[in-house]
C-alpha cells in the first residue's frame, strides 16, 4: 500500500520558512513583498482561488493587492492596469487570474506582465527560459509536483514518467521540469493512443487532464508514484483524475485530493512572489 504524500503539511512547512524570510526582508530592509491579482468577470471558482490566494498571501506576511474588474473591461483598461502594476515598485509579482473572458486575447495579456514580476511563469520569456533549463519563474503547479516527487527522496534520474495532459499551466512546464532532472517523458492527452500500456510501464505519473477518475488503479505501474492534479466537483465530492482507492494499493506513493497538490500551488506562488521581491531589491 502507498504512502500518501501529504501536501498540506509539505505546503505548511514551506510558508513557515516563507513568514520568516518575510520578516527578514521586512526587517533588514523595511519592504514587505507586494503581490497583485486580476480578476477579471465573475466566475466563480476563480473568485475562490483568488480570494484563498489573499489569505495566504496574509499569512505569511506578504502584502496583496486585489484588482476586480467587470466581465466587460475592455482590451485597453486590462493592458492599462497591467502597465501600471509594472511600473509600480510597491509590487513585485502581478498575477492575472485565468480563464480570462473569451472576447480578450490571453496570450496578449500574459505577455504583457513584465517577466520579472510574472510569478505564474506564463510569460513567453519565462516558459522559454525554463525549456532552455534556465533560471526561471516557473508555473506553480509544476513547481509543487516536483516538490512532492522529491519529498518521496526517489533518484528521478533515468525514471520513465507519464504525464498526462498537455495544457501550458501544467502539463508542458511539468514535462520540461521532469526532462530537466533527466526523466524520460511521455506527454499523453486526449488523442493519445494505447494509454492504459504507457501509463502501465511509468514511474511517475503525473495526472492533469481534468475528467474524475479517469486513470484507472489497474494502470498503475506496482510501485510507481503517482501525482494526481485533478480538482473535480462530482455528486459524491472531490474527485481527482485517479482512482485513488485502487491505485494506492499498487502505488508507492501517491498524492491524495484534496490535500495533494493544490495546497502546494499556493505555497509555491507565494515562494516566487518572495523570490521576485528578492531579485527586485537586490535581498539575497
Ligand atoms: N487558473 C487556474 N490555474 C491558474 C494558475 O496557476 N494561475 C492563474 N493565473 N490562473 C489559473
Amino acid at each position: 500500500m502507498a504512502g500518501i504524500i501529504d501536501g498540506k503539511a509539505i505546503a505548511a512547512k514551506i510558508k513557515e520558512g516563507l513568514m520568516s524570510e518575510v520578516e527578514r526582508f521586512k526587517r533588514e530592509r523595511n519592504i514587505t513583498p507586494g503581490l497583485s491579482v486580476i480578476l477579471v468577470g465573475d466566475n466563480p471558482a476563480s473568485r475562490i482561488y483568488v480570494k484563498n490566494k489573499g489569505r495566504a498571501c496574509e499569512e505569511v506576511g506578504i502584502r496583496s493587492t486585489q484588482h476586480t474588474l467587470p466581465a466587460q473591461t475592455t482590451r485597453k483598461e486590462l493592458l492599462d492596469l497591467i502597465s501600471a502594476l509594472n511600473g509600480d515598485p510597491s509590487v513585485h509579482a502581478i498575477l492575472v487570474q485565468l480563464p480570462l473572458p473569451s472576447r480578450l486575447d490571453t496570450h496578449e495579456v500574459l505577455e504583457a506582465i513584465s517577466p520579472e514580476k510574472d510569478v505564474d511563469g506564463f510569460h513567453p520569456y519565462n516558459v522559454g527560459r525554463l525549456v532552455c533549463g534556465r533560471p526561471a519563474f516557473i508555473p506553480c503547479t509544476p513547481k509543487g509536483i516536483m516538490r512532492l516527487i522529491d519529498s518521496t527522496g526517489v533518484t528521478l534520474s533515468g525514471q520513465e514518467a507519464v504525464v498526462l495532459g498537455r495544457s501550458n499551466v501544467v502539463g508542458k512546464p511539468t514535462a520540461f521540469m521532469l526532462l530537466q532532472r533527466d526523466v524520460t517523458v511521455t506527454v499523453c492527452h486526449s488523442k493519445t493512443r494505447g494509454l492504459p500500456e504507457k501509463i502501465l510501464s511509468a514511474d511517475i505519473v503525473v495526472a492533469a487532464i481534468g475528467r474524475p477518475e479517469f486513470v484507472k488503479g489497474k494502470w498503475i505501474k506496482p510501485g510507481a508514484i503517482v501525482i494526481d492534479v485533478g480538482i473535480n466537483r462530482t455528486e459524491r465530492g472531490l474527485a481527482g483524475d485517479v482512482e485513488f482507492g485502487a491505485a494506492k494499493e499498487r502505488a508507492s506513493y501517491i498524492t491524495p485530493v484534496p490535500g495533494g497538490v493544490g495546497p502546494m500551488t499556493i505555497a509555491m506562488l507565494l515562494s516566487n512572489t518572495v523570490e521576485a521581491a528578492k531579485r527586485a531589491e537586490n535581498f539575497l
